[in-house]
C-alpha cells in the first residue's frame, strides 16, 4: 500500500484506519491531521483483553481480541512500548473465532509478547498509535505483596460490571476465573462478545488492562462435562496454553508462587494423564511458598449436592484431593455452586490443623442458589447465598489473605491463610 508522503509501507493511511471501524477497530481520536502527529491516539477495539496463557506472565502476555468480518480481517499493526526486542511480535495473527459455521462470522486478532522485561508496565499501540491502555508483567519473585481477584461462573448479566469494579479497585496483578465465563456452552459466539467488552470496560485499572487467567468450566463445553477440546471451541481459541493442548497448565511467579490450573472433566478427565501430571507439578513446587490450585467442580460444594450430581465431584476427591493434602496445598478455589463458601482446613473432609483449605464457590456474577448451612455440611466454615469476587492476597513471608466482596462492595467474609476470621485485611 502507498501511504500520505507517497512512499511504499505497509503502515494504512488514516482513511483506511477508519475504514475498519466496523470491524472493531475504533478510529482515531485527538487527531489534526492525517498521520504523524505525536498526540494521536487510536481508540482500542472494545473486546481487546490481556491474556496470562503461557506458564511465564513474568516475560509474555497475550493480547486478544474478536471482531465480525464476513471476510478474514488484515493482521493489525501491534506494538509495546518500550518495545521488548527486536523478536518483538508486530502484528496480529488471525484466525477464524469458533467454528467456521458459527454465525454470524468472527475472527480473533492474537499478539503473544515474548521476553518481556519483569514487573513494568508496557503501553498498547496499535497501528503506530497509542491506545492509551497498558499491560504489566509479573514480576520475578515476590518482594512485596501480590494481589489478585478470584472467582468463577460469570455470564454477561448487570451484576457483573459491578463485581468487576471492585476487583479492578484493588488494582490486582490479574484475575484467576475458575470457569463458567460467556455462558456460551461451545456453541454460541454472541455472549462471548459481550463477555469481551465486559472485561475490556471494566477489569482496568487506570488504563492498565487486568489479564485474565481463564481455567475451564461446564459452560465452556458442549455437553459440559466428559467432551474434549473439540467441544469447547471459542474457549480454547482465547484461552489455549502453550504448554500442553489441554485446559491444565501451571502459571509460574517466579520459582516461589505457582497456580496449577485444572480441568474438572470437562475437555480431559481427572483421573489418568492430567492426575499424573498434577502430581509431577505438585512434587516439583513442593518447597514453594504459595502454591494454589484451580477447579471449577468443587470437591466440597456448598449448594449442589455433595455426590449425587454426577461422579466429578466424587472424581476431585478421590484423585485430587490426596494431592492436595499430601504436597501440602495452600488453598484450592473451586467453583460451579454459585454460591459463597470457605471450608475449615480438611483432610478427608474432615477438620484438620493441618489441612487443606478451600474457597469459592463461583458467583462471580452468577447466584440466586441457596447455600448448604454449615450444620448441614460440617466442612464448611462459612456459606452464603452471595455474588462475590474474592481478593487475595499472596505476602511475601508466606502469609495469605482473603476478603470475599459483594457487588456493592460490602465485605462478606475475610480471613487468613489459616482460614481464620480477622478484622481486618
Ligand atoms: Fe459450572
Amino acid at each position: 500500500m502507498t501511504d500520505d508522503s507517497g512512499r511504499t509501507s505497509r503502515f494504512p493511511t488514516r482513511r483506511q484506519i477508519l475504514g475498519t471501524t466496523a470491524a472493531g477497530i475504533g478510529g482515531l481520536t485527538g487527531c489534526t491531521e492525517l498521520l504523524g502527529a505525536s498526540t494521536e491516539t487510536i481508540d482500542p477495539p472494545s473486546t481487546l483483553i490481556a491474556t496470562w496463557r503461557t506458564s511465564d506472565p513474568t516475560h509474555q502476555v497475550t493480547l486478544q481480541w474478536v471482531v465480525e468480518s464476513d471476510e478474514q480481517p488484515d493482521p493489525v499493526d501491534i506494538a509495546l512500548s518500550p518495545s521488548a526486542n527486536s523478536k518483538a511480535t508486530n502484528e496480529t495473527a488471525v484466525a477464524r473465532f469458533g467454528p467456521v459455521d458459527s454465525y454470524p462470522p468472527m475472527y480473533r486478532h492474537r499478539a503473544t509478547f515474548e521476553a518481556l522485561a519483569p514487573d513494568t508496565d508496557f503501553e498498547i499501540e496499535l497501528r503506530g498509535k497509542p491506545t492509551g491502555l497498558t499491560v504489566r508483567t509479573a514480576p520475578e519473585s515476590i518482594d512485596e505483596p501480590l494481589t489478585f481477584a478470584q472467582g468463577g461462573d460469570i455470564g454477561t448479566t448487570g451484576f457483573v460490571p459491578d463485581l468487576h469494579q471492585q476487583a479492578a479497585s484493588w488494582d490486582p496483578l490479574f484475575a484467576l476465573v475458575g470457569g463458567d465465563l460467556a455462558y456460551a456452552d461451545g456453541v454460541s459466539v454472541s455472549p462471548w462478545i459481550t463477555f469481551l467488552e465486559q472485561w475490556h470496560e471494566h477489569m482496568r485499572s487506570d488504563g492498565r488492562l487486568i489479564p485474565i487467567v481463564a481455567g475451564i468450566g461446564n459452560h465452556e463445553v458442549q455437553g459440559g462435562m466428559h467432551g474434549s477440546p473439540e467441544d469447547a471451541p471459542f474457549y480454547y481459541d482465547l484461552f489455549d496454553n502453550e504448554v500442553r493442548d489441554q485446559a491444565y497448565w501451571a502459571i509460574d511467579i517466579g520459582d516461589s508462587v505457582s497456580f496449577l490450573i485444572l480441568d474438572s472433566n470437562h475437555t480431559t478427565e481427572v483421573p489418568g494423564e492430567q492426575t499424573e501430571w498434577l502430581e509431577s507439578a505438585l512434587a516439583e513446587r513442593a518447597d514453594w511458598e504459595h502454591v494454589a490450585a484451580v477447579s471449577h467442580v468443587p470437591a466440597y460444594p456448598s449448594s449442589k449436592p455433595i455426590t449425587g450430581a454426577g461422579r466429578d465431584r466424587v472424581d476431585v476427591r478421590d484423585h485430587w484431593v490426596p494431592l492436595f493434602e499430601a504436597y501440602d496445598v495452600d488453598v484450592v478455589f473451586e467453583h460451579d455452586d454459585h454460591t459463597y463458601k470457605r471450608t475449615h482446613l480438611l483432610e478427608g473432609g474432615e477438620q484438620a490443623d493441618d489441612g487443606v483449605l478451600y474457597v469459592g464457590d463461583g458467583a462471580w456474577g452468577k447466584g440466586g442458589r441457596e447455600a448448604a448451612s454449615t450444620e448441614e455440611r460440617p466442612y464448611l466454615a462459612v456459606s452464603k447465598s452471595k455474588r462475590h469476587v474474592i481478593r487475595t492476597t499472596f505476602a511475601p513471608d508466606g502469609t495469605r489473605q482473603y476478603r470475599a466482596v459483594d457487588p456493592d462492595g460490602e465485605t462478606i467474609d475475610r480471613f487468613d491463610g489459616n482460614g481464620q476470621p480477622v478484622a481486618e485485611n
